[in-house]
């Protein structure tokens, strides 16, 4: 088959190349800067710019670009970049895709922030949007594929959860504090954090093009045992040897990320991947013992 992928320079992109690569698929390349290889074709999402030839030929669509959310502070300039970056972006693509004839299938990356913070409550892909800017951020980006829906276009709206991976992503960023002896339970450690490892990310989207094609609609990228911050907080001090006992409390998480620890590690959702599960997929890691050994290995 053949797969475009947008965000291809980012940590799930740059895993999805090597995994669609390894099982024989021709990529190409949608970047933003100039091509510098025959597999890589230009775009500008900020100007809603793409050739009207970018996804002929191509079987699936993997639209992952966006500005990092947790890469700075939540301040009103860097909100408005990623909202804008995700809407232009999406849009761009979603026109693309419905412009395109056969109609590619588009997987167009979300999170699980669509479902603002669930507390204890399971949600699966039927719960309703919560509240709160990663909430609305979640339902503005997946209603802008609408156009490639409308179309006729199989349309999946991939809700990934925390990704952990060898190299990058919040677990690089943890793994310091837990070197450093900071390493307790963040507030009350009561949120669920719906992990899922880099391996199984890039898996079940190599699923979902070549193996579940009835599957549209929304889909949560979480492993199928979610758990709490306080039990992922014990497992990963388990496997780096170290203590977890003291908590870091609200204010100073507060401090340190600004609105994004109230809504991006103090918040949380337990969301179980019913679609996923339904339809097949088989985890190469399926508890967080055995991501967190895989990407701390
Ligand atoms: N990692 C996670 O735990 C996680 C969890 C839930 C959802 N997601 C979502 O999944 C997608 C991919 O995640 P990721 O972790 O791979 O992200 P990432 O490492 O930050 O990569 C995102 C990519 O988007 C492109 N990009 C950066 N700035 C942009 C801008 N202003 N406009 C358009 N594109 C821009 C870049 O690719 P190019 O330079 O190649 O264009 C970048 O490599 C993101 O939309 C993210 O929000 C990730």
């Amino acid at each position: 088959m053949r797969v475009a992928v947008t965000g291809s320079s980012g940590l799930i992109g740059s895993a999805l190349l090597r995994e669609l690569a390894s099982a024989g698929h021709d990529v190409r390349r949608l970047v933003r800067r100039r091509p510098g290889a025959p597999d890589e074709v230009q775009w500008d999402p900020a100007a809603h710019s793409i050739p009207a030839d970018a996804l002929d030929g191509v079987d699936a669509v993997v639209h992952l670009a966006g500005v990092g959310i947790a890469d700075h502070r939540l301040t009103e300039d860097h909100k408005r970049a990623v909202l804008d970056s995700r809407i232009d972006g999406t849009t761009t693509i979603a026109d693309a895709v419905a412009r395109t004839d056969p109609l590619p299938v588009l997987l167009s990356a979300s999170a699980v922030g669509w479902y603002g913070d669930s507390g204890a409550r399971v949600v699966d892909e039927s719960a309703p949007a919560g509240s709160g800017f990663l909430a609305q951020v979640c339902e503005s980006w997946e209603g802008a594929t609408s156009v490639a829906r409308q179309a006729g276009a199989r349309v999946l709206l991939l809700r990934s959860g925390l990704v952990l991976a060898r190299k990058g992503g919040m677990l690089e960023r943890m793994r310091p504090l837990f070197r450093a002896g900071l390493s307790g339970r963040l507030g009350s450690g009561k949120q669920y954090w719906p992990w899922i490892s880099l391996a199984d990310e890039v898996g079940a989207m190599r699923f979902l093009i070549e193996s579940a094609t009835d599957v549209a609609g929304p889909v949560n990228l979480a492993g199928p045992t979610p758990v709490t911050n306080a039990e992922f907080t014990a497992t990963l001090g388990r496997i780096l040897h170290r203590p977890t006992t003291l908590p870091v409390p609200r204010f100073a998480l507060r401090a340190v990320l600004g609105e994004f620890a109230d809504e991006g590690v103090l918040a949380g959702q337990r969301a179980v991947p019913t679609v996923l599960l339904g339809a097949g997929y088989e985890y190469a890691h399926d508890t967080l013992d055995a991501a967190l050994r895989w990407a701390i290995d």
